[in-house]
Formats: structure tokens, sequence, C-alpha cells
């Protein structure tokens, strides 16, 4: 398994040869390096369930620039999930403000935020969330057929995405086929598939075993090595501690941030 340079060489012709205007294509990503990929300002939410609310996260500012790897820490209620849905573009914000990729989601309606979800995220989840009566193939192309690519070029960029992963010899078997890890590859592959701005992890390892563990930690190590920013909610500190940065929630709000040699862990 290994995310050699040349496919990588590969997949970016790909994705600038899938714009019709390659030009204004490498101007956004140039414009977009300089941005940090997340801002968020002072964001709040609130729960509102009848008389009941709930104070989820209370003022969290955060800037997250790109090529960085953070993992998210905090105990159980802490708000982890909370800022996770929110930076996911999978939920809405009660006040504050959340810029991704230069583009400002505070605000925006259901359809708006599914757009850019699309286009701007790779999510991969504790339970991989694979369609069960699809091929690995037909799973990673997902997320380019919501994007109204042609199935020609679907199909080139999966197989490239699966060969990255090291499932190229895989590519037909369903999520039923393949092995609790060799699921999450496949998921790791259709996060990347679409060229996110970020890869969201929510407990990536939280249902495998250490050597499948191992080998998804590996992949999202390689992700950094390329630059990619990748954002992980985890409860373990040896998930944590591959990061070059760990933020702690606690009680909805920011409780430490450390990046590089002062991060600790316990
Ligand atoms: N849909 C909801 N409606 C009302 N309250 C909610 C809702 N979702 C979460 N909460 C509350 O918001 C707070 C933060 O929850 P959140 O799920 O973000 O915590 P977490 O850090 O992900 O916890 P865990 O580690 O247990 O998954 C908790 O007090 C929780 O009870
Ligand atoms: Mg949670």
């Amino acid at each position: 398994m290994g995310l050699a340079a040349g496919s990588v060489a590969v997949r970016a012709v790909a994705v600038v040869s899938v714009a019709s205007a390659p030009m204004l294509e490498s101007a956004a990503h140039a414009a977009a390096d300089e941005l940090p990929v997340i801002e968020l300002n002072d964001v709040r939410k609130v729960y509102s369930t009848g008389q009941f609310h709930v104070e989820a996260l209370r003022g969290v500012s955060l800037s997250i620039p790109q090529g960085e790897y953070v993992a998210i820490m905090g105990p159980s209620g802490s708000g982890k999930s909370t800022l996770m849905n929110i930076l996911g573009c999978l939920d809405v914000l009660t006040s504050g403000r959340y810029l991704l990729a230069g583009e400002d989601v505070s605000m925006m309606d259901e359809v708006d935020l599914a757009d850019v979800r699309n286009r701007q995220i790779g999510f991969v989840f504790q339970h991989f969330n694979l369609l069960p009566s699809l091929t690995a193939m037909r799973n990673v192309e997902m997320p380019l057929a919501y994007a109204g690519v042609p199935r020609e070029r679907r199909r080139q960029e999966a197989q490239i995405a699966l060969e990255r992963v090291g499932l190229g010899d895989r590519v037909d078997h369903r999520p039923g086929e393949l092995s609790g890890g060799q699921q999450q590859r496949a998921a790791v592959a259709r996060a990347l598939v679409g060229d996110p701005a970020l890869v969201l992890a929510d407990e990536p390892t939280g249902n495998l075993d250490s050597s499948a563990t191992a080998d998804v930690l590996d992949l999202f190590d390689e992700l950094h090595q390329q630059r990619r920013t990748v954002v992980l909610i985890t409860h373990e500190a040896d998930v944590a501690k591959r990061a070059n940065r760990i933020i702690r929630v606690s009680d909805g709000a920011v409780a430490s941030d450390e990046s590089g040699a002062d991060r600790r862990i316990q």
C-alpha cells in the first residue's frame, strides 16, 4: 500500500482536465492556498428541544491552515461531534462565522451546504458508511456522480484513488467482501476522489483492530505528507499523537491547542 508520488501527479492532471476552464481552476487553487482552510469565529451551537436549551458550542474560534493534520480530542459530551458536524457542513451554527476555503458557509441553507460538502469535504466515518450493494469502485465513484462527472472519467478517477490506498485488486468487491481495514481504506479513497479541500474523519479507527488501525493511520500520514488538510476526531491518544496539532475541547469550548513538539499526550 502506498500513495506513490507518480499517481498523485496523474491525479492532479486528471483533476485539471475535468475543469472546463483550467486556468480559472488553478487560479482558484492558488488563492485558496493562501487562506486558512478552516476559519471559525466565535461559533456557538445551541440545541433547542422544547424547554431544554443545550449550549453544545460556546464560542469556538479556530484557524486551520492548508496542510495541517489536526486531532480533536475531548471527553464525552464536550461537543466534538457537534463541532465535526459544523466543520463538515452537516449542521448549521446558531451564531458566529465559518469560512471554509475562504467561502462563508455560516448562514447557507441546506441545498447550498450540500453543494459545499460535495465540493470541499471528504468524510471518513467510524462505521465506514459504504453502500453495501455497490462495489468498492461504485462507492468511490459516488461523490463524482453527485458532481456530474461523466461515467468514464469517474471510473478512471475511482481506479486511481483505490490504487492509492492499496485496493487496486479489490475494485469489484462489495463492502461485505472486504475486511474492516480494507473497507476503511475504500472510504478514504472515496474521501479523496473529489480532491476536497478538507478530509474530515470521525473516529476512523474506532472499529478497527490494531493492524488495520496502523494501515489507516499510515494512510493519513501520507495525506499529511502531501499537504492535505486532515481533521480527525478521536478518543485515543495513540491516534492523536500522529497529528501535528491537538485541539482539546471541554464543555463546548477549546481547552487547549498545541502544535508540533509542544503537544502533550497523556
Ligand atoms: N441533537 C441534539 N439535541 C440536543 N442536545 C444535543 C444534541 N446533540 C448533542 N447534544 C448535546 O450537546 C452536547 C455535546 O454533544 P456532542 O455529541 O457534540 O458530544 P461529543 O463530544 O461528541 O461526545 P461523545 O464523545 O460522547 O461522542 C451534549 O451535552 C449533548 O447532550
Ligand atoms: Mg461524539
